[in-house]
């Protein structure tokens, strides 16, 4: 773990322009910055995915196709604190259907929160958690005949350029079977005047959260970033749909990782992305789902219009 957290750090450093890899966000204190970001009012993806969750429930049950009579398997991938999932899954419990819940993170303090909380709710459900990166284990998904619903939510495919995120979906396609479903959250492009304060909320928290992958590389791999002399600077085009987040650099400086043995060179303006957070719309969903094994079946909206939980059937 921390040998890749190095190499993509250098990696990312070294290259012009400068990036770093967002899934390195989630530590202890990322995770909890998060569920703060999920809570501001400024971050409508979450109350748009939760009312889908929550009061749509049935009509994303009718579109995943399963019955009482057949065992099938739920598949989170990135499933976080599973606010939302816990919607889905009461109503499946409910209703007596036979599967188990497998939430994938990352983070395993994220997936130890998670499965005592589901523990606590409902200690004979089938839970299984996994951690690791979600683009590891699309292999493993193959294993085993149970009919699988993957669920990719929170706009989590929008953290990947088009190019990436067509290349994840084709290879989920490739390793799942005929008559599996895929639901991608999918955030829709709209007003700056809208998307752009859940990525520079007032209060500061989206700040805290981008900054804190300096403090995180200051802790694990020894670097002696100083903070005041980093800034978060997000930017959102409507035409494009991409949302960025920067941090930028307000000075000329020079910063030393010392688990790397290198240091690294910022000027006065020069910017870092961390983040993408693509919106879609009907051509960039198009594109992304191309030659992909996948067709859509359903596309299930909040009642702003703001975001679309869409499903996709492999064939
Ligand atoms: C933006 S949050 C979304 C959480 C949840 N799916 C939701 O919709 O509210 C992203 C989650 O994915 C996890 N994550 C990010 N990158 C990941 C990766 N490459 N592999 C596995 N998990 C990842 C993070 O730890 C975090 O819990």
């Amino acid at each position: 773990m921390i040998e890749q957290f190095k190499k993509e750090v250098d990696q990312g450093l070294s290259a012009s322009p400068k990036t770093l890899p967002s899934k390195y966000f989630y530590d202890e204190v990322g995770d909890d910055l998060f569920v703060q970001i999920m809570n501001m009012p400024e971050y409508y993806l979450t109350d748009c995915e939760l009312e889908i969750f929550s009061k749509k429930t049935q009509e994303l049950i009718d579109a995943f196709d399963i019955n009482q009579n057949q065992e099938f398997e739920i598949i989170e991938l990135g499933a976080g604190d599973g606010t939302k999932t816990k919607h889905l899954l009461k109503s499946l419990i409910d209703q007596e259907y036979n599967f188990t819940y497998i939430p994938i993170d990352i983070s395993q303090n994220a997936l130890d929160k998670l499965e005592k909380l589901l523990y606590e709710a409902w200690p004979n459900q089938k839970v299984r958690t996994m951690q690791g990166d979600y683009f590891g284990v699309l292999e493993s998904l193959r294993e085993g005949k149970k009919k699988k619903i993957v669920l990719f939510m929170g706009s989590n495919l929008g953290n990947m350029p088009h190019d990436r995120a067509h290349d994840f979906i084709s290879k989920l396609g490739v390793n799942l079977n005929k008559g599996d479903r895929l639901l991608l959250g999918l955030d829709i492009i709209k007003d700056r005047s809208i998307v752009l304060p859940a990525y520079n909320d007032a209060q500061g928290i989206t700040k805290a959260f981008n900054l804190n992958l300096l403090t995180r590389m200051n802790r694990e791999l020894n670097a002696n970033f100083d903070l005041s002399g980093f800034d978060h600077d997000p930017e959102y085009s409507e035409e494009t749909g991409a949302a960025k987040s920067f941090i930028l650099s307000t000075k000329d400086q020079e910063v030393i990782i010392t688990a790397i043995g290198k240091s690294y060179h910022f000027k006065k303006g020069e910017r870092i992305q961390t983040e993408i957070s693509q919106k879609y719309n009907a051509e960039i969903l198009q594109e992304v789902t191309k030659e992909s094994h996948f067709e859509i079946t359903d596309k299930i909206y909040d009642s702003r219009r703001y975001f679309a939980d869409v499903i996709l059937e492999r064939k």
